[in-house]
């Protein structure tokens, strides 16, 4: 059976000023894929997901990133979170006067989603009611931010690092949640890790590399790990496997 595409980047080049920090992209996800995005610090895996979000300061300079067909450079983010994209952030912003529990029902266009349950099971509850990652640790933060995907339903979910900062036991509650909502809705995600801990509990054969701006190999990420521990990402760079523009 062919597999819906959901999100297609193209030879995309992004600069932020004069600073090109896309240079070259190509990159499909179709329903249901699970791709793991791994990259050395400053490589642009962060830049990457801004660009696709749509955040002003990342100029499209080359090439397209298109949703279901059509091209998104032109649209805002809202429009594109409409779309059916969502992002859980590296670093996600302080909200004062924004309580969690306002974002959360904002983000949710099911009026069944069930925020209490949710939220428990996220240990979340009593996050609820305080400005928006004001004074949360940084499991609590990220816990906050998979609150709002899953709220959000998006059908392909950006993951920036989502396990960083997060204790063992944390891990695999996230790791679960975010399993259980890729499977059972049949979700794509693109999900930046540099540990790899999150495949205990998500696991896929669809791994990356973004080496000098540009994606350089594709196979198993456990593999791809297991060869960055051995061998560093210089190695990465002379990895041909995924074609390149
Ligand atoms: N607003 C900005 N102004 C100038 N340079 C920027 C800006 N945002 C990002 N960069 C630069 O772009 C490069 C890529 O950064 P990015 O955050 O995308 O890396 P990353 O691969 O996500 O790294 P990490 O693994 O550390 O999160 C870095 O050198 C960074 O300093
Ligand atoms: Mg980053």
């Amino acid at each position: 059976m062919v597999k819906e595409t959901l999100l297609e980047i193209k030879n995309l080049h992004v600069a932020i000023g004069n600073r090109e920090v896309v240079k070259g992209v190509n990159l499909t996800l179709h329903k249901s894929d699970i791709m793991v995005l791994l990259g050395q610090n400053g490589s642009g895996k962060t830049s990457l997901i801004m660009s696709i979000m749509g955040f002003p300061s990342f100029k499209v300079t080359q090439g397209d990133i298109l949703f279901k067909g059509k091209s998104i450079v032109d649209m805002p983010i809202d429009q594109r979170a409409r779309l059916g994209i969502g992002v859980l952030f590296q670093r996600p912003p302080t909200v004062r006067g924004v309580k969690l529990r306002q974002l959360v029902n904002i983000c949710s266009k099911d009026k069944n989603f069930d925020l209490d349950k949710n939220a428990q099971e996220l240990a979340m509850t009593n996050f609820l009611d305080r400005d928006l990652n004001l004074g949360f640790s940084g499991g609590e933060t990220k816990r906050s931010e998979l609150l709002q995907v899953i709220a959000q339903d998006p059908e392909i979910v950006l993951l920036d690092e989502p396990e960083s900062g997060v204790d063992l036991e944390n891990i695999a509650i996230m790791g679960n949640i975010i399993n259980d909502f890729l499977k059972s809705k049949g979700r794509a995600a693109l999900i930046i890790t540099h540990t790899g801990y999150i495949l205990d509990y998500v696991d896929t054969d669809l791994g990356c590399v973004l080496a000098e701006n540009m994606l350089h190999c594709t196979q198993n990420p456990r593999k791809i790990i297991n060869d960055i521990r051995k061998y560093g990402y210089e190695k990465c760079l002379t990895c041909q496997k995924l074609n390149k523009s």
